[in-house]
């Protein structure tokens, strides 16, 4: 089934300069980029994405991270998009990532692992609707 997931290039990928070779990968797995946005996220809006998490010991770091420098925000789209762009990137630490994901390339740490990924269809829905209206989109 065609899907759209989300994605972010994060701040140590874009420190890195490592925006157009992540998204080689991401073509290269059949996705396609159909929104994209560079971005400096506030901490309002760090602090809402990562709400989930905000009990976590990881917290303040991770939000003070990801608005520490820019960020890409990106709708990818293909067949089973969610479930396809998590096996492209990796596990989240980069330790345990598979060869050739995005996160095994290119990640520095479970902290710095260079990309964000929806974990469920519906939070795809949830997190693109945070970053892009629908007529950004361009299928
Ligand atoms: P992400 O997919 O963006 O979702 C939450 C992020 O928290 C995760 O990737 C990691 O970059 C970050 N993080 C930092 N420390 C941890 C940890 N110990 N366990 C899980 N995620 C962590």
């Amino acid at each position: 089934m065609t899907e759209r997931t989300f994605s972010i290039i994060k701040p140590d990928a874009t420190r890195r300069n490592l925006t157009g070779k992540i998204n080689a990968v991401i073509e290269e797995a059949g996705l396609r980029i159909v929104a994209q946005r560079r971005v400096k996220l506030t901490e309002a809006q760090a602090k809402k994405f990562y709400e989930v998490h905000a009990e976590r010991p990881f917290y303040g770091e991770l939000v003070a991270q990801m608005t520490a420098e820019p960020v890409v925000v990106q709708v990818l789209e293909g067949d089973n998009a969610v479930a396809k762009y998590r096996e492209v990137m990796g596990a989240t630490n980069p330790d345990n990532a598979d060869e050739g994901t995005i996160r095994k390339l290119f990640a520095l740490s479970i902290g710095e692992n260079s990309v964000h990924g929806s974990d469920s269809l519906e939070n795809a829905g949830i997190e693109i609707a945070q970053f892009f209206k629908d007529e950004e989109i361009v299928g």
